[in-house]
């Protein structure tokens, strides 16, 4: 889903809080000629009952950022709680009381001509209200693209480079526009690697099977969830191997996961139909167990939530209630 934000939206840009439409760069801007920008994209869950905003593992996204940021030098000066302050204060400012999405973008700022980067870096942090990405209630039909996962050794895809996302965006475009609603990318081996803009995970013959990291694929902080999720809930524990292209025909089940997508299933593949080419049971658990936990319904994944509105009532009272309903 493409989303217009609304001009009058509060943004953090230059250290300040300000309308979108006063957040400007320059066209001779270093990361628009060149790709020199790392950015995250993080969620954040409305809860109806309790009437509460839950940011979904800001720290872990943070602490990628900064870390992917070093790969291209770009520094963010602030400590990773200042950076989920400020993304609370966002969603506060702009009284977003829906399910909505966080950009973080860290970028070589520099006006000039040359590609070389130097020292000149900015950051800026959108919050806006967002619902879903992909419309995968019925499940998605997939093709495998013509283009190739970027390779580590050219840019590397675990890093959330702004540059890099040509290649997701390419992927994209053309699968859309065969009548696909996404893209499965190979890598350079041939290897399965991701969607582009998700992980991928397979089950065949009882065992859930992603790719291993080392394959061009993005350390996904929704791929490490539903690990977590597959093993302590299902018993299930996700083996990291390379797939085979012929293997998405052959799955019983397939699905994405990322941060804007969820847990979305695959039931198609280049025509092909994915097990019954319906929502698979172990798919579907997961995405109701990642979609429970970012809620906070589950009590043992309240770990990954940080309430935006009621801090201190959640850690008190309001937890209390909540957890008392969970153990219910
Ligand atoms: C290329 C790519 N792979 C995987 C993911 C999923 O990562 P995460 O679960 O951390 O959002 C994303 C989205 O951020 C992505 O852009």
């Amino acid at each position: 889903m493409n989303l217009e934000a609304d001009p009058n939206l509060i943004v953090h840009f230059a250290g300040q809080y300000i309308p979108l439409r006063e957040a400007r760069i320059g066209i001779l801007t270093h990361a628009l000629h060149y790709g020199t920008g790392v950015f995250e994209g993080i969620r954040a869950y409305w809860e109806t009952a309790g009437q509460e905003l839950y940011l979904m593992r800001p720290h872990e996204h943070f602490e990628r950022w900064k870390r992917n940021c070093e790969i291209l030098r770009l520094e963010v000066s602030l400590p990773i709680d200042e950076l989920c302050a400020i993304t609370a204060q966002l969603l506060r400012r702009n009284a977003i009381h829906a399910d909505a999405y966080i950009r973080p973008l860290a970028y070589k700022c520099a006006e000039r001509i040359g590609v070389s980067p130097d020292n000149q870096d900015a950051f800026a942090v959108v919050a806006l209200p967002y619902g879903e990405y992909l419309r995968s209630d019925q499940g998605l039909h997939a093709c495998v693209s013509a283009w190739r996962r970027v390779e580590d050794n050219a840019i590397p895809a675990r890093a959330k480079i702004c540059g890099a996302y040509v290649n997701s965006a390419l992927a994209s475009d053309d699968a859309r526009r065969a009548g696909f609603d996404e893209a499965i990318l190979l890598n350079e081996s041939g290897h399965v690697a991701e969607g582009s803009t998700s992980n991928i995970f397979m089950v065949r013959k009882g065992r859930l099977i992603t790719p291993p990291v080392t394959e061009n694929v993005l350390e996904g902080i929704t791929r490490s969830a539903i690990m977590e999720l597959a093993e302590r809930e299902l018993g299930m524990r996700v083996a990291e191997r390379p797939i085979d292209r012929s293997e998405l025909y052959l799955a019983d089940e397939l699905f994405l996961t990322g941060t804007a997508v969820g847990v979305a299933p695959v039931v198609r593949v280049d025509h092909r139909a994915v097990g019954d080419a319906a929502l698979g049971p172990i798919a579907g658990q997961l995405r109701h167990l990642y979609f429970e936990a970012a809620h906070g319904r589950l009590r043992n994944y309240r770990k990954w939530l940080v309430p935006v509105y009621k801090p201190e009532a959640d850690s008190g009272r309001g937890t209390n209630r909540l957890e008392q309903a969970n153990a219910a």
